[in-house]
């Protein structure tokens, strides 16, 4: 198989696409449509790849690409560390028991609430972005482990990167104009808490890896004043994550055991030629985790063919799902679950079943000439951002997640129901619906 699929994904004699030992169509049957199928050795293996170069606690799962009790009890028991954004993510993490030393907490507008929360945790790091958040933490009189998180004027997505002079970004605090350097003098200064250095994440599907470099050594520079000015030495340095993974053939994902020991060995060559200690390196690989690992599977709704302009196949899902079609333009391809063998086909569109004329899964894939109303169409490297994402736009109640391993399918989180939909409605009244 083609390496968007997930590692064990392979056809069976009678051309099912099978995953983790499962047949799709069966899944399809049993937990119905759409359903997305999460391939536990793949997420593991991802995991395990990064692991292999840092030790498993420096390697942050980003918990935004994909937050559900099971998928981070998978990390816990890895031994990987978790960064969490939001107060709901952090109540995961604590239903799932991961051990609250592993958390790193971010988020550029951190509520008071929220700040307690983890400071109640007592998560590992609190990344603080901005000056009213250290205040906030000072006033509080905090206990807590922080980092500094600067944005290094380099913002890199998909296979460019560009430098930004002055950087413009809502998260973290510029290099330039000593922002940085007195929200460093703060951050250690405040309340009871402890600065272990400074936070850079600079974008997402990120391919082109010098992006790094040029990152890594700004914030050498940026460090080397920060021991001149106010003595303060870092040691621990956080690149965030942004690897990015192949959704369609023609994209290749990166190693990520390479591209890891390559940043290791940037930072070693960028502190030492400074003089500056090595710190330790930390990563939060989210997309390049989770992203190989899942499919989505999809009915096959209605066939409209206009003549000499497209056809469109409508499946029974769409931007509910998996919005980033819509929000980004992001390219996926598909295959027909329950005829792998079948010969490719014209060009034809996605859709998906909301009442949106952008609510288009796949502009342009090839798929085959006698495909029919209730085929099951799967879309593969679903796993990041898609769940994290879903809505219930047009009041669709969203997918279950089916993890499968060794030929076991168990749903780690189940289909919601229209009573899911209600139970949050009152009447005009304010009463609660019966
Ligand atoms: C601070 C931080 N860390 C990690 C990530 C994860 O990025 P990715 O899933 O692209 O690895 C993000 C994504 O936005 C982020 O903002």
């Amino acid at each position: 198989m083609k390496e968007v699929f997930p590692d064990t994904a392979r056809v069976s004699d009678d051309g099912h696409l099978v995953i983790g030992g499962c047949d799709t169509v069966e899944i399809a049957d049993r937990f119905g449509t759409p359903v997305m199928v999460l391939d536990r050795a793949t997420l593991e293996a991802r995991a395990k790849a990064f692991a292999s170069v840092l030790e498993p606690a420096r390697v942050h799962y980003a918990g935004k690409a994909l937050c559900c009790v099971a998928v981070l009890e998978i990390v816990r028991d890895l031994g990987l560390s978790l960064d969490v954004c939001t107060g709901g993510e952090l109540a995961t993490a604590l239903a799932a028991s991961f051990p609250t030393e592993r958390i790193t907490f971010h988020g550029n507008n951190k509520s008071d609430a929220e700040l307690r929360m983890a400071l109640d945790a007592a998560v590992g790091r609190i990344v603080v972005d901005s000056f009213d958040e250290i205040d906030r933490l000072d006033r509080m009189d905090a206990t807590a482990d922080l980092m500094v998180r600067v944005t290094p004027g380099v913002e890199a997505h998909t296979h460019e990167y560009v430098q930004t002079g002055q950087e413009d970004s809502k998260f973290g605090f510029t290099l330039a104009e000593g922002v940085a350097l007195e929200a460093v003098r703060r951050a250690r200064d405040a309340g009871n808490c402890t600065l272990h250095g400074i936070h850079a994440h600079i974008g997402s599907q990120i391919f082109e890896l010098s992006a790094f470099d040029l990152a890594i050594e700004r914030v050498a520079d940026f460090l080397a004043s920060a021991r001149d000015e106010l003595g303060f030495e870092a040691r621990d340095l956080n690149l965030g994550g942004g690897f990015g993974i192949a959704h369609t053939r023609d994209e290749m994902t990166p190693d990520p055991a390479e591209s890891v020991s390559r940043l290791v060995s940037i930072v070693e060559r960028e502190f030492s030629a400074r003089g500056l200690p090595v710190p330790d390196v930390y990563i939060e690989p989210g997309r390049a985790t989770v992203g190989a690992s899942a499919v989505t599977l999809y009915r096959v709704g209605t066939i409209k063919e206009i003549p000499n302009v497209r056809t469109y196949v409508s499946v029974d899902g769409g931007m509910s799902d998996n919005i980033r079609p819509a929000l980004y333009e992001a390219r996926y391809e598909a295959r027909l679950a329950n005829r792998m063998a079948a010969a490719s086909g014209p060009l034809v569109t996605v859709a998906g079943k909301h009442c949106e004329s952008g609510d288009i899964l796949i502009r342009d894939v090839h798929l085959p000439d006698d495909i029919a109303v209730g085929d099951l169409l799967v879309i593969p490297a679903t796993g990041a951002y898609t769940y994290s994402m879903a809505n219930n736009y047009n009041r669709i109640p969203r997918p279950p997640i089916v993890m499968v391993a060794d030929g076991r399918a168990t749903e780690i989180v189940r289909r919601e129901t229209y009573d899911d939909l209600l139970r949050l409605d009152r009447r005009l009244d304010g009463s609660e619906l019966p």
